[in-house]
This record gives structure tokens, sequence and C-alpha cells, in this order.
């Protein structure tokens, strides 16, 4: 069975809280780190640069959602960051999916762009929220596939989704298209405002790549054991 890598969320204010978590774990361990709005518009660029030269991965989070010429030039900029994994939302529909693969491609002269996937539902979206806010019908997971299949048709690598949506779009977009998961929770940890929300071992049953974990290692008293026992979840 595929081990999900894990990425640890940094949803922190700025650098100096992302010096304090870092410097609790090994220094030679080699982590893959979310980097998301709150960070990037606090610390800009230089936080990518930064971590990277510390020999961290970064999966840069600011989900992109706008027309597709704006996307494509904001993907260029992005590209040139060197970053290993970035994201926009699906319902900006197939042009502009293209379009930021198409900057990607742009902003990577050596031909390496970095991966990039699609926000689907927000893991915080119920089937009732999406029903009665957004005027979709049906149920989170048929919108979440729908949106893995237009987000493949343009090009991208992935989605993001929900643990319990990842085995249904891998059967339709194949085993090599990406489901990465937010809203992971270790066993009697609080979910806060995530709604569709699992362990780590049950995402890995459940064929998720990539697991994206926030609150549960962050917010813990330990962030490293924390990290560990996320580590040992998945073994
Ligand atoms: O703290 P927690 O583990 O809930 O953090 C989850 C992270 O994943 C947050 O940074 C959130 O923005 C992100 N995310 C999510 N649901 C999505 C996409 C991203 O929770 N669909």
């Amino acid at each position: 069975m595929n081990k999900p890598e894990i990425i640890i969320a940094m949803d922190l204010p700025n650098k100096r809280a992302v010096d304090q978590l870092i410097n609790q774990f090994p220094a030679t361990e080699s982590l893959y780190l979310k980097v998301g709005m709150e960070l990037y518009y606090k610390e800009g660029p230089a936080i990518v640069t930064y971590l990277k030269s510390k020999g961290h991965r970064i999966f840069l989070d600011l989900k992109l959602h706008d027309i597709p010429n704006t996307v494509k030039s904001a993907m260029r900029s992005i590209a040139s960051l060197g970053v290993d994994l970035t994201n926009i939302h699906a319902a900006g529909g197939k042009k502009m999916m293209e379009a930021a693969v198409e900057g990607l491609m742009e902003g990577s002269p050596d031909g390496k762009r970095p991966l990039i996937i699609a926000v689907t539902q927000l893991t915080s979206t119920s089937t009732e929220i999406m029903n009665q806010e957004q005027g979709i019908p049906g149920e989170v997971a048929d919108s979440a596939l729908n949106y893995a299949k237009l987000a493949k048709a343009a090009g991208l690598d992935g989605v993001v989704c929900s643990v319990h949506e990842a085995m249904k779009i891998h059967n339709v977009c194949g085993d090599d298209f990406i489901a990465l998961t937010p809203g992971i929770r270790l066993a009697g940890d609080d979910a806060n405002d995530q709604v569709r929300v699992a362990t780590p071992a049950v995402a890995k049953v459940e064929g998720s790549n990539y697991i994206v974990v926030g609150r549960s290692v962050t917010q813990a008293e330990s962030p490293y054991e924390a990290y560990r026992r996320v580590q040992a979840d998945l073994d």
C-alpha cells in the first residue's frame, strides 16, 4: 500500500514562529512544509527561499482563483520561487487551470515545473453548505469527483480533497493522479473547524498520496512527538 507523505501546515503568523516550531525538530530532518496565506502574506517570497535553503520541500498553498491570464502570470512568478507543489481552485474552470500549468512551465526554464493540484471542495464544506450556499445539488463527494475530472482534463497533477473522496478519485482519474488530503487528525484530537476529518492511518488506506497535518502537530505540546505519532500511525 502506498504510504502518504506528511506535509506540515505552517499556519503561523511570521518567520519567528516558524523558526520556533522547526527548531523543535532534529536539524537533519528534511520536512515537507506547507506555506499558506497567513505566512506568505506576512513574510513574502523570502519565507519560501529561506525554508528551501534549510533543505525543506515547499507546498505553496495560495489557492489561486482568478481569470486565466492573471493566474498564468501569477504561476510564472510562483514557479520562479522553486516551490515543489502549488494549487488553484478547480472552481475557476478548465481554461484557468490550463493557464496555470502554462504559467508554471514558462516560469520553469529547466523544464521541471512544480506540481500543481486543484482544490475541489474545502474540507470545511459540508454537503448542506454546498447545497444551500453554492447552489450545487448532490453530495460533496460528487462535486469533488466532478472537479477532479476537470482538473485531470486540464493537465493538472492532482487535487486537494477529503480522505473520504480519495479512493473514488483514484478509481476514476488513475493511481498517478495525486490525492492530497487535509483534515487529518490524530485519534482524540479536536476537529476544530474541519468537517470531514480522518486519521493518518485511514488516509493511507483510502489512497491519500500526501496528508496535510496542521494543528495536530503545530498546536501539540511537543510538535516533534506529534509528528512522530503521525509517522507511527502511517506505519
Ligand atoms: O490545522 P489543520 O490540520 O486543520 O490544517 C489544515 C490545513 O489544510 C490548513 O492550512 C487549511 O488551509 C488547509 N486546507 C484544508 N482544506 C482544503 C485545502 C486546504 O484544510 N480543502
